[in-house]
């Protein structure tokens, strides 16, 4: 794993869309894996940017996100389906043929899973996946506990990711119980892994990310064993490694 450690949020949001832009420009095909949370919407905002300037062409892009809460519409404000739309897809000139999203609203929940992943496969798999972490070292929302091996799955979310989450929702109990994910193993699968993580809030999963064992209670330190990840973390992030 390679860190690069920055001054604070704005340059970390600036070295990763930097980063994934050179990737962009210099490809003929792209697989991007993207997350929702607050870390990633500065690098967002820089692609967003860097759009309105140069133009850049997204459209040999194709996008897969890691997660979707389970039992919000699309049009939900607190679906991922809705905060990718408002924060990256419609500023881009992407169409919504080109962007994948796991549905919250489908039924048949093993049935999603499975096309999920194999629309993944079907691609080509993810060529540059980008992560946020959670304080309890979840990656997507595969919570401490789930195996390595794990495909795309139905998760019952932590009670920590949920008061961690509770912040974008008016309310605690509308936070959903549950989620999709991509598994472990399908985002061990990308080529490419960028995980960002920014603030005092992160220090914790820092330390157990860069200096704890490789193990499944805390899922991200299966990075540690991926042959091309890079972690791009702000001084406060990285205090106490
Ligand atoms: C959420 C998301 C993750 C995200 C993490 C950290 O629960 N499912 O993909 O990386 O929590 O969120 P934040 O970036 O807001 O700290």
């Amino acid at each position: 794993m390679k860190i690069i450690e920055v001054k604070d949020y704005e340059e970390m949001s600036k070295k990763a869309a930097e980063y994934m832009l050179k990737k962009i420009k210099s490809s003929s095909q792209l697989n991007i894996g993207l997350a929702t949370g607050g870390t990633p919407k500065g690098v967002y905002q820089e692609l967003i940017k860097d759009y309105s300037q140069n133009k850049t062409s997204y459209t040999h892009i194709k996008t897969f996100n890691l997660d979707e809460y389970i039992g919000l519409k699309k049009d939900d404000p607190n679906s991922y389906f809705h905060y990718m739309n408002e924060n990256l897809f419609k500023h881009i000139g992407i169409s919504v043929e080109q962007t994948h999203i796991p549905s919250g609203t489908n039924e048949n929940t093993v049935a999603e899973c499975e096309a999920y992943e194999n629309m993944i496969k079907n691609a080509g798999g993810i060529d540059l996946q980008l992560l946020g972490i959670g304080a309890n070292g979840h990656i997507g929302f595969n919570e401490p506990g789930t195996s390595f091996q794990s495909k795309t799955h139905v998760v019952d979310l932590a009670d920590s990711t949920r008061e961690a989450n509770a912040r974008f929702f008016d309310r605690l109990e509308d936070v959903p119980k549950q989620a999709i994910t991509m598994g472990i193993h399908t985002i061990f699968q990308s080529k490419e892994i960028i995980l960002l993580a920014s603030g005092k809030a992160k220090q914790q999963a820092m330390v157990e990310l860069l200096n704890g064992e490789v193990t499944e209670l805390f899922p991200a330190s299966i990075l540690n064993n991926h042959p091309n990840t890079i972690v791009i973390a702000d001084e406060e992030a990285l205090r106490g490694v």
